[in-house]
């Protein structure tokens, strides 16, 4: 089976070019401005095809919390978002730890995926030999601050050995101590707004920086990157780490388009770890967007029930859906001139295969795997809670017009999503180098 994608513009080495796709046997054959002629057409008159998006940190909820989400409906989000790779957390019920329990997980995901699809192992103070037993991982997933599920590791000593593993390591940077410290101090607070003076962004600076100075004494570092990153002075920290070490980081969409003014208005909605920062803070992260500091933007995609999310600050859980709103975000950016679609690019999908080593999938380019996403930079439309596939159906964007939306999703060649429907194909567990 064949299929050509004709008449766009496609981003091609950095620019747009108007040119013609062949696929077959769901790699890119041919980009070519000459006519083509296929079995499948899809006509991308007056829209732009780009490679697709890489997602490098998502919750997908399997085992055990599918009635947040199941690796159907994540992936169903994935694919409307255009999102064609996803790298799926540990924090799942049991928690991702062992070689083993990694094998249950990639045969849930194997039945169901509809894109493609990465895992990490999670790391605790006593799994470094199943970490070393792990083949083919994303990475390894150390949360140095306690959040959803119980994966922590603050122990320096563990920390180093995980930091050797010769696995690339993501960190979730917060310092358990110093947080549980910012709790004691406003345990009489209730509301939302205090999510943000108890995971501060000092307590993230403060395990940045820790986890630094640990990487410079570990005997065998392949890439330690910061996920998530969200205030101003852990930029700083990382912008000299990485003189030093091999280091990199990514940023989640809620930290570059919301405040902390939100968790007045929306609540536990917009209550995750890190938790929103200051306009400051906001503004710190799109500088270094510019300045080349973040490589990546990844959703951090963690879904959770309305109903969960309906109760005390205390009991609500941490997360928020990202999957369907983070391209269309960043189009409206660079409609907004805040951004070009080169960086977008470069941001969410370029640098995300080059830097955890991906086979086939670093460019749009004959030769690699069909991952695209066709998108129409001039459709209007507002973001809508009953139109999500995710299973928590909300989202904290919700009521925001956005300028620039995916029309076509692409997986190995097939279509995967076209203008609100999804159809079944199949996803596939990626390669890393
Ligand atoms: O907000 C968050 N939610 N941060 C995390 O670290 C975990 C995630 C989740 O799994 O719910
Ligand atoms: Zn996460």
């Amino acid at each position: 089976m064949t299929l050509a994608i004709v008449n766009g513009k496609v981003m091609v080495n950095g620019k747009l070019e108007d040119k013609n796709i062949l696929i077959e046997n769901g790699k890119i054959t041919k980009i070519t401005a000459d006519k083509i002629s296929s079995s499948d057409r899809l006509d991308a008159s007056g829209k732009i095809v780009l490679p697709g998006l890489i997602d490098v940190h998502v919750h997908l909820r399997e085992p055990g919390l599918t009635q947040k989400e199941d690796f159907k409906t994540g992936t169903m989000a994935a694919a409307a978002g255009g999102v064609t790779t996803v790298f799926e957390m540990p924090n799942t019920n049991p928690a991702t730890t062992t070689a083993e329990l990694l094998q249950k997980k990639r045969g849930l995901m194997k039945k169901k995926a509809v894109v493609n699809y990465g895992f990490y192992m999670g790391a605790t103070a006593d799994n470094i030999n199943e970490i070393k037993r792990a083949e083919n991982i994303a990475g390894v997933k150390l949360y140095t601050g306690s959040s959803t599920g119980d994966l922590l590791v603050t122990d320096a000593n563990a920390i180093r050995d995980i930091f050797s593993s010769g696995k690339t390591i993501v960190v979730h940077a917060e310092d358990e101590s110093l947080m549980q410290r910012n709790a004691e101090e406003h345990k009489d607070e209730n509301d939302a707004e205090v999510h943000a003076k108890i995971r501060s962004g000092e307590v993230e600076a403060k395990a940045v920086r820790e986890a630094v100075e640990i990487a410079l004494t570990a005997a065998n570092l392949k890439r330690l990157h910061f996920t998530h990153i969200s205030a101003k002075e852990s930029i700083e920290i990382i912008r000299e780490a990485k003189k030093k070490i091999r280091s990199s980081c990514d940023v989640t969409p809620h930290h570059l388009f919301l405040t902390q003014e939100e968790l007045k208005k929306q609540g536990n909605f917009a209550k995750m770890n890190p938790a929103l920062r200051s306009s400051e803070d906001v503004d710190a992260l799109w500088k270094a967007i510019n300045s080349g500091v973040v490589d990546c933007i990844a959703t951090d995609h963690a879904p959770h029930k309305k109903k969960e999310k309906e109760t005390d600050y205390m009991e609500a859980p941490s997360g928020v859906p990202g999957l369907e709103t983070m391209l269309p975000l960043l189009l409206d950016a660079v409609n907004k001139k805040m951004l070009t679609l080169q960086q977008l690019v470069k941001l969410t999908s370029e640098n995300p295969a080059r830097l955890f080593g991906i086979k086939n999938k670093v460019n749009l380019a004959v030769g690699a795997d069909a991952d695209l996403v066709i998108v129409d930079m001039n459709m209007e439309k507002e973001v809508e809670n009953k139109k999500l596939f995710t299973k928590c159906k909300w989202s904290p964007f919700a009521g925001w017009k956005l300028k620039g939306w995916p029309t076509t999703t692409i997986v190995n060649g097939n279509v995967v999503y076209n203008e609100g429907k999804i159809n079944n194909v199949k996803g596939k567990e990626v390669e890393f180098e």
